[in-house]
């Protein structure tokens, strides 16, 4: 005797009634690149079909997710002036906080994320205020805190601190209650890695580091415990979401996670995941659409209910197509 697996293998309708892990619309949130300036929607050569929009144009992306049923984004900002404090990151009139306003004018509804991180405003390219070579991990928080609270001022649903800075979602969520936005959520980058898989980002996002690397304050690839104690801290300092980064290299982290902690657990399908993907498919090595469809099922089945990815347009069309 054995078990007949196949019986519910039979048809596309058994199939579809069996999955235990599907895709939908509402996992997605949207990465989106906003620049200075006027009149430019510009293709980002690392990340294909990814642009940055300045303000003005922002109403084509607007139309798009619309119509693809994209719900959600995280913002990244490219400030026309650098300095060593990231001090266009906390501007009233900065990149971002232009964008948060001009956005929940065009489309009410949308979700809108802000990554709140210095390395794309600083002119050194590090996440925080640099002493004697080092990120200063204490005089950073101040910094964080500011840009998280004008990130708010400006109309942010949700911030997400990116910066690896130990105590941030602390010094973020006392600087959001004391200044009335106790609803303002926070979605901590709690597990992130310092990972090679965001070079295409950094070309994106021009926010490379001018010397070193980040591996002072994100996480080394060998450690999972680590990581439990990262999400246990941001947590306990209020954190609403934690996330992993990135998704496929570590689907074991979020596996943990998930096991671990009954919060929503957020994954971000990095740049350099999306990139290899795009190359693969234009070098007519696999099909694009199975892979990116097979790969989102495994990071939402490892367990991260949301996931951060460049696909978010494409995979909602596809979603909405093959329930046509
Ligand atoms: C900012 C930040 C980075 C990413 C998201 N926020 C880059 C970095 O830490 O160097 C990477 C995202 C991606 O690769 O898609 N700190």
């Amino acid at each position: 005797m054995f078990r007949r697996h196949r019986r519910l293998r039979k048809n596309s309708v058994i199939r579809d009634m069996v999955r235990e892990t599907s895709l939908n619309k509402n996992d997605f949130i949207y990465p989106l690149f906003v620049i200075d300036g006027n009149d430019i929607k510009q293709e980002i050569p690392s990340l294909d079909n990814n642009y940055q929009y300045s303000v003005d144009r922002l109403q084509e992306i607007v139309d798009e997710m619309k119509d693809a049923g994209v719900k959600s984004v995280i913002l990244f900002g490219l400030p026309e002036h650098k300095d060593e404090v990231g001090s266009q990151a906390y501007a009233e009139d900065g990149i971002v906080q232009r964008a948060i306003r001009k956005l929940k004018d065009l489309y009410p509804e949308l979700f809108v994320i802000t990554d709140v991180c210095m390395c794309e405003y600083t002119s050194h390219g590090h996440c925080g205020i640099i002493h004697d070579h080092e990120v200063d991990n204490d005089e950073t928080l101040e910094y964080i805190a500011k840009i998280a609270l004008s990130h708010a001022e400006a109309g942010a649903d949700m911030v997400a601190p990116s910066d690896m800075m130990d105590g941030r979602v602390g010094a973020i969520r006392h600087i959001l209650d004391e200044n009335g936005y106790k609803d303002v959520s926070i979605m901590a980058y709690s597990a992130k890695y310092c990972s090679a898989f965001y070079g295409p980002f950094r070309e994106a996002a021009n926010s490379a580091p001018k010397f070193g690397n980040r591996k002072s304050y994100q996480m080394d690839p060998g450690n999972i415990r680590e990581a439990m104690l990262e999400i246990e801290d941001d947590i306990a300092e209020g954190a609403d979401i934690i996330m992993v980064k990135p998704a496929l290299p570590y689907l074991d982290v979020i596996r943990w996670a998930r096991d671990k902690f009954d919060f929503p657990i957020a994954a971000y399908n990095v740049s350099g995941e999306f990139a290899m993907v795009k190359a693969a498919a234009k070098a007519g090595l696999i099909d694009e659409k199975a892979v990116a469809e097979e790969m989102l099922t495994s990071i939402k089945r490892a367990g991260a209910g949301i996931i951060i990815t460049y696909y978010a347009l494409d995979i909602c069309r596809w979603i909405r197509e093959e329930n046509k």
